[in-house]
């Protein structure tokens, strides 16, 4: 008898795949509320923004005050940081300011998901990437991707500026502050890492493949309005689940393998899946 269905599940249709935009109205509060791994992913976290901080978070002139809205928020929602008033007090016996940028690396290490903030443009209109705690990327590069526009920083996956640049810049033009407005990518990978910068050379996915190599990557994201700095707040929540497990749920097993068999090879090659479809499928086999 199959288990109850997972919320991550859904990320994997009975459908052909295709690039969705697949925005559904949610609760921000939700969103970044702490899980029962809490303690294990904020200890990941201060690992890496300790460690590697010049690849997990960054403060673009201008960001001060994007981050300052998503702190207010993230106080609001429950989060324990402090804000730039309190820091000053609590932080520095001298009184002086702590730093922007010790703001954000304060947020990123006492929020479970990733945050990035986006601003439109004055002279462009389109959205930039200003800052941020990136430290579970799905093997790109945040440090490559702050201060560029968005419909750049979308460049490598394929058609998915011609399909989806326009409803995206529409969208973050007209996002109305209140909800969070929820979707979900997904990868497959060969680590169940949550951490797969590029630079980490984690191991790839090739033939042959055993079953307990292979771990699906759900990648939960909200947006949310920052109506006081003209921005917006983009969170990113990792659930890496070994392949045994989405095995175990046949809907979830098939909705993959058909993503599989009509993906097409470019979209393959993107999340480096072409050399281990035939492999992938094989694996699926038994549970559909
Ligand atoms: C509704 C809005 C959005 C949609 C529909 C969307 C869609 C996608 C899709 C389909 C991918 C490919 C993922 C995969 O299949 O592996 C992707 C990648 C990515 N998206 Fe978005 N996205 C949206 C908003 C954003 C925003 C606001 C950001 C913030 C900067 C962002 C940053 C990225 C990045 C960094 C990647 C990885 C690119 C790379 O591999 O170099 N996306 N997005």
């Amino acid at each position: 008898m199959s288990e109850p269905t997972p919320a991550w599940a859904s990320v994997l249709p009975d459908e052909d795949y295709q690039h969705s935009f697949g925005l559904k109205a949610g609760s921000a509060e939700k969103f970044f509320a702490p899980t029962e791994r809490h303690a294990d992913l904020l200890a990941q976290r201060r690992h890496w923004l300790r460690n590697d901080p010049a690849r997990c978070a960054a403060l673009l002139p201008g960001a001060e005050s994007l981050l300052e809205e998503t702190i207010a928020f993230a106080r609001q929602w429950g989060a324990p940081v402090s804000n730039r008033r309190e820091a000053t007090t609590l932080d520095s016996p001298v009184g002086h300011r702590r730093s922007d940028f010790a703001d954000c690396l304060a947020l990123g290490g006492a929020w479970e998901p990733d945050y990035l903030l986006l601003k439109q443009d004055a002279a462009t209109g389109r959205f930039h990437l200003l800052g941020g705690c990136v430290c579970f990327p799905s093997s790109w590069r945040f440090e490559e991707k702050v201060g560029r526009p968005l419909e750049v920083i979308h460049t490598p996956v394929p058609h998915l500026n011609e399909q989806l640049a326009s409803p995206i810049h529409n969208f973050l033009s007209r996002i109305k502050p209140g909800a969070a407005w929820c979707r979900a990518n997904w990868g497959l990978s060969r680590s169940p890492e949550l951490n797969q910068h590029p630079a980490r050379g984690l191991p790839k996915l090739r033939p042959p493949l055993r079953e307990d190599e292979v771990w699906l990557r759900v990648e939960d994201q909200a947006l949310v309005a920052l109506p006081e700095s003209r921005g917006v707040l983009f969170g990113i929540r990792m659930t890496v689940i070994p392949l045994a497990e989405v095995k175990r749920h046949p809907a979830a097993a098939c909705g993959l393998a058909r993503a599989l068999r009509t993906m097409p090879d470019t979209m393959l090659d993107y999340k480096s899946l072409l050399a281990a479809k035939d492999d992938l499928l094989r694996l699926l086999e038994s549970a559909i």
